[in-house]
């Protein structure tokens, strides 16, 4: 619901309120995001004393004023959204129009318009000839808010953007702390929670890609609110380069939230007549942690992933990386795909080096076409083969790049970003296709398209494995990610059939951009179930687990060397698209036989946990247990996980209350036989019962009566 009432807009979106004004001098001015409240006219806010006024010529201090998209310069101080350099901009409100859908992004990834409304505001400065266009979209099942700004250069000459944020909102108070997602390479999307004091904060990456080092993802809450309770806002980019979400408190204690492409190393120049599109950027509010996380799970499974597999179960998996590295022929790869079929795996994954002379990860990215020595029969053959099996086939790329030893490097060498004044930086021995050259965007959909056509190939595993450096100019990096969206969209959009899972060294491009072509990504290299249930919880801050590719892989673990069973490993994983990394034909028989039961209690449970409620119980962050459960959404199944890192004697017990059941049932844990009632579980809680030692983990899988 959009309405206009005086000189105020009411939004409404599932269980929430977005209220703005029009100012009595015309700015856009912020004035309330949370729980719902009526669409009824009420009165402006007070402007309050202010001693050093700044004052436009319509008597206006911008500095007092909380505006929907601030710019610097005039009377405004504070970090704005907008920016064309110095001089500032005074936009004021010109129109509006409320229409059903929401515009496309040139170029961009965005939700998906079904069920939704939009207002789109026209704010204007005639003195600099510049217009904003600000897009509000809302759904009356969706308790997200969608914004964009297009700017529009209505002046006679050129102008430069040296930002253009997505999206700022205001909060009228600083007692609030931010939480952001850090992290790197086997380390991804750790839960950091700073208070905020008045300042200015950044949060932000200019890797290239959306990085694993900061995710695009922020929470604003109230200090005081936690997982069940309290004011959170969560603001998320839709978008895979650098990104920042800016936090200014200012001298009155209000913090002021700028979110979208990062301002650093931005510029795009505006010819006459010219507009520049910022990314989407998803916006909700919740009464605690769990509730903000599950209205964006929802938003991403239903708005942003899209395509046959963004509401269907995943094939279990199995991937040869960890299991053969680069070092295998056609026969191992078959024997492990003929075992995997009898232990109920669903899918074969064939990973990097099947291509040109790939035996190491110092050649041949950008030769995509098959080595027939390690593969004689090709890919269509080894495709073929499998699927005799009874399996599907699925194959890794790493379409982005190139290796100066290549045929592609050899042909093209200024095919690679480079900054023109010294030889570029590698990364894993590699350089970075430049992908805002039409041609070389060609080359890739081309190269991609005709591997995926030359087999039957129903799964794609796209990595990226480098950072970007050298990049030649400012604004090159959103040139380069629009270059990577055209790509993905060609390829994606030509192979419906095909199901696509993002990769960047681990989980180092995680966000909404990439969720709008693949439903999911590998959540991290790092597949140690202890360090997983640090990923798997934060990472659930944001994003669902149908979005989280999550493995068992060998134990000790081939990175962190650590010892944990294979039921925990089994356990850890089973939260998340399941699938196996590890050489299946070296495994005992009492591992083949633990496999066998996890894949069919993956079937019985997959749809539970990948489009259920998803409920954390208990932070592995905060205390000795991670845990989490999953509620089908009519509360007639729950899997619950809880896993204890170390065993200390005589440790405290660990009572742990389940979430998102339905109080007046009585539910089965097919696990144990045991009934218990929904009320019971959820208020008086259970003290739970770990197996003795390090690394155990303690399952529910609970079917109502
Ligand atoms: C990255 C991925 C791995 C694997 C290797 C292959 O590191 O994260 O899963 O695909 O590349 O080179």
């Amino acid at each position: 619901m959009i309405k206009k009432i005086e000189d105020m807009f009411f939004l409404e979106g599932k269980g929430f309120s977005y209220v703005m004004r029009i100012s009595r001098e015309g700015y856009l001015l912020h004035d309330w995001f949370g729980k719902k409240i009526a669409p009824v006219a009420y009165g402006e806010d007070p402007r309050g004393w202010w001693c050093v006024q700044t004052e436009g010529a319509d008597g206006a201090c911008l500095d007092e004023l909380r505006q929907e998209y601030p710019a610097y310069g005039h009377t405004d101080l504070r970090r704005p959204a907008v920016s064309v350099g110095p001089g500032g901009l005074a936009l004021k409100y010109d129109s509006h129009r409320i229409y059903p859908g929401k515009p496309e992004l040139p170029g961009l990834p965005s939700a998906l318009p079904d069920g939704a409304e939009t207002l789109t505001v026209s704010l204007r400065d005639k003195d600099a000839g510049v217009r904003a266009d600000l897009n509000y979209t809302v759904y009356e099942n969706y308790g997200v808010l969608c914004r964009s700004a297009v700017i529009t250069n209505e002046s006679g000459g050129v102008i430069t953007l040296d930002r253009a944020f997505s999206a700022s909102v205001e909060l009228p108070r600083c007692d609030l702390s931010e939480i952001h997602l850090h992290g790197s390479w086997g380390r991804e999307r750790h839960i950091a929670e700073n208070r905020l004091a008045p300042g200015v904060y950044d949060i932000s990456n200019a890797r290239g890609g959306s990085g694993h080092q900061i995710n695009p993802f922020v929470i604003i809450k109230d200090i005081e609110a936690n997982e069940d309770g309290g004011f959170c806002l969560g603001v998320m980019p839709v978008y895979s380069g650098n990104h920042s979400t800016e936090i200014e408190v200012d001298q009155r204690g209000r913090a002021r939230v700028n979110s979208g492409i990062n301002p650093f190393m931005f510029e795009k120049a505006l010819k006459p007549g010219e507009s520049f599109a910022a990314p989407e950027c998803l916006l909700a509010v919740g009464d605690g942690l769990g509730e903000l996380s599950r209205t964006f799970h929802d938003f991403i499974r239903d708005r942003i992933c899209r395509g046959r597999f963004a509401h269907a179960e995943r094939p279990i998996l199995i991937n040869n990386w960890e299991a053969t590295y680069m070092d295998f022929d056609e026969e191992k790869l078959l024997s492990i795909a003929g075992l995997a079929k009898e232990l109920g795996i669903e899918l074969f994954v064939l990973d990097d080096g099947w291509f040109g002379k790939r035996n190491n990860d110092r050649c041949s990215l950008g030769d995509w076409v098959v080595n027939l020595e390690k593969l004689p029969s090709g890919i269509d053959g080894l495709a073929k083969k499998v699927n005799a099996l009874g399996l599907k086939f699925g194959l890794w790329f790493e379409p982005e790049m190139v290796s100066p030893d290549s045929d592609l490097y050899r042909a093209h060498p200024d095919w690679a970003i480079s900054s023109g004044t010294r030889s570029p930086g590698l990364g894993r021995t590699q350089l970075v296709l430049d992908l805002t050259r039409a041609e070389v965007q060609d080359y890739v959909i081309n190269a991609v398209n005709s591997v995926l056509d030359s087999a039957n190939i129903e799964y794609v595993k796209w990595d990226m494995n480098r950072y970007i450096t050298d990049m030649p100019r400012k604004g090159f990096n959103h040139e380069y990610t629009l270059g990577y969206y055209r790509v993905m969209g060609e390829i994606v959009n030509s192979h419906p059939n095909v199901l696509f899972e993002g990769c960047s060294a681990g989980g180092g491009r995680f966000d909404a951009g990439v969720l709008c072509y693949m439903p999911q990504i590998w959540t991290s290299d790092d597949t140690d179930p202890m360090e997983r249930v640090y990923i798997q919880y934060g990472t659930s801050l944001a994003y669902p687990p149908s979005a989280m590719g999550s493995h068992v892989t060998d134990g000790p673990n081939q990175y962190t060397r650590r010892p944990v069973s294979m039921k925990t490993r089994g356990d850890v994983a089973l939260s998340g698209n399941f699938g196996y990394e590890l050489d299946i034909t070296k495994l005992p028989a009492e591992d083949l036989d633990a496999i066998k039961a996890q894949t069919a209690l993956c079937r019985e449970l997959r749809r539970t946990v990948e489009y259920g409620d998803f409920y954390r119980l208990s932070s592995p962050f905060k205390n000795n247990v991670g845990g989490w459960m999953s509620v089908e959404k009519d509360k007639s199944r729950a899997y619950v996980t809880l896993t204890k890192m170390l065993f200390r004697p005589n440790s405290y017990f660990t009572h742990i209350r389940l979430k998102g059941l339905d109080p007046n049932a009585r539910y089965t844990d097919k696990f144990t036989g045991r009934t218990y009632m929904g009320d019971m579980l959820m208020n008086r809680g259970i003290l739970v019962d770990f197996p003795h030692g390090d690394f155990v983990t303690y399952t529910m899988w609970l079917i109502k009566e």
